[in-house]
């Protein structure tokens, strides 16, 4: 059967050579196996720095935050400073982390629904440029706190712009019945906004829109744009405060499986900036600061994942064929039912392909990494197994059911790989339980 890898999915600089292997940056799976063992999160650093840059040139003067949720690491921020991103931060941990390898606190955007007095009062100590709003009670919070250390800091109102964006319900986020943000057609964005224009304690620089994740099409990112610069309008016309910034979110969608065909991101960056344009022309407002938050479309497809197979069984429709890892390194598949791709990585086979079905090794029929594909017929133990486009909402959804120790990140460039995250171990896994 066919080994070809399909261009979109897989990190660019990894190939298939003579001998049947794949390689990343010139390293073999096998031997990247023998040193950091297996499962493994393998990044093409190469991959990941360019799509950083691309991402910059298309959204040229606009601000890229990179979505810190899709994957983290001290050493992910170091790279993202390096190629000039800013980052998305949703939660007191992803900001320590932030802060500790060395991102300036002013390009952070601080999100979450529900931002606790501590992690408010760490984004205020460290100075973070924008904390995103969601919540008529964080606005009291954030107020209350800000007054008592006699700072004004800088926020944008999320926006529930009320768009049924076409992805999975769990990852979309601008209809109206969900937890984000301040509904527009119901009244509260501009309850939010009319408040903390009329107490001054906040600095209200802007209005922010994340419609969901996986997104394909740019009509969704469009009409939000539109809708975010009439509300705009309706601000400076009630209120007299003409807003300076715009964060249209992020959710730029990648390809997991060879049908998925999202649009380019400069085509994507093009729409949106147009739509601002036009609709603030047509507003007679000036033209705002614009910012987006892509996660999954820079570190997604950038990353695979190394396993080894374990057991292959023949149940008469299908063959299961089992990994060394599954929904603690990959609950998507079970969380989403979303769809992946696998190929053998350490060889090629001439065997006729075989209905298969990928799983993992934990205690639920429903830990399945791949639901259906054909691997070929003599897909045996011992066979590395990778499975692309694992970069977003897997290692930074890992879990230890069953007490899995989650593991490494390695990143590999130039021919050398080396560890991002280390492996967990079974005293990592103790160091909490009392005796
Ligand atoms: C507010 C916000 N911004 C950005 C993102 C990143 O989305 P994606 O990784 O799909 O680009 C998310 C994802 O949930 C989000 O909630």
């Amino acid at each position: 059967m066919s080994d070809s890898l399909e261009p979109l999915i897989w990190p660019r600089n990894v190939t298939r050579e003579a001998d049947g292997a794949l390689r990343v940056n010139g390293v073999a799976v096998g031997a990247l196996a023998a040193e950091f063992g297996t499962p493994v999160f393998v990044l093409d650093e190469d991959d990941f720095r360019a799509r950083c840059r691309e991402f910059r040139a298309a959204f040229d003067g606009m601000d890229v935050y990179y979505a810190g949720k899709a994957f983290l690491s001290m050493a992910i921020v170091r790279m993202i400073v390096e190629e000039g991103l800013r980052l998305d931060v949703c939660t007191g941990g992803e900001l320590a982390t932030a802060l500790l390898a060395g991102m300036p606190a002013e390009d952070i955007g601080f999100h979450g629904n529900n931002k606790s007095v501590a992690e408010l009062q760490a984004a205020l100590d460290a100075g973070v440029g924008r904390i995103i709003v969601d919540s008529h009670d964080e606005i009291a919070r954030l107020t209350r706190l800000a007054s008592a250390a006699g700072l004004r800091p800088k926020v944008l109102v999320r926006v529930t712009v009320g768009i049924e964006a076409h992805t999975h319900e769990y990852i979309a986020t601008a209809h109206e019945d969900q937890k984000f943000g301040f509904s527009l057609a119901g009244g509260d964005a501009m309850r939010a906004i009319a408040g903390i224009l009329s107490d001054g304690a906040l600095d209200l620089v802007g209005l922010h829109s994340h419609i969901g994740s996986q997104i394909f099409e740019p009509g969704g990112f469009e009409v939000a744009a539109k809708r975010l610069v009439s509300m705009c309008a309706r601000v400076r016309s009630e209120q007299g405060t003409v807003l300076s910034e715009l964060n249209l979110g992020g959710g730029f969608g990648i390809a997991y499986v060879a049908s998925d065909d999202p649009a380019p991101t400069d085509q994507l960056a093009c729409g949106m900036r147009k739509i601002v344009e036009q609709e603030c022309e047509l507003a007679g407002l000036p033209l705002p600061r614009i910012a987006v938050e892509p996660g999954r479309a820079i570190v997604g497809p950038a990353m695979f994942t190394l396993y080894e197979v374990g057991t292959v069984k023949d149940v008469g429709i299908r063959t299961y064929v089992s990994v060394d890892g599954g929904m603690s390194d990959n609950i998507r598949p079970a969380l989403y039912g979303a769809a992946y791709t696998a190929v053998l990585a350490g060889r090629t086979s001439t065997a006729p392909g075989a209905p298969t079905r990928v799983v993992g090794r934990h205690c639920e029929s429903g830990d399945i990494v791949v639901r259906d594909i054909e691997l070929p017929s003599d897909t045996a133990i011992g066979d590395l197994l990778a499975v692309p486009a694992t970069g977003a909402y897997c290692r930074s959804m890992a879990s230890n059911y069953n007490h899995q120790p989650r593991p490494p990140v390695i990143a590999v460039r130039d021919g050398a790989a080396r560890l991002l995250v280390r492996r967990e171990t079974f005293e990592d896994l103790l160091r909490l339980d009392e005796d």
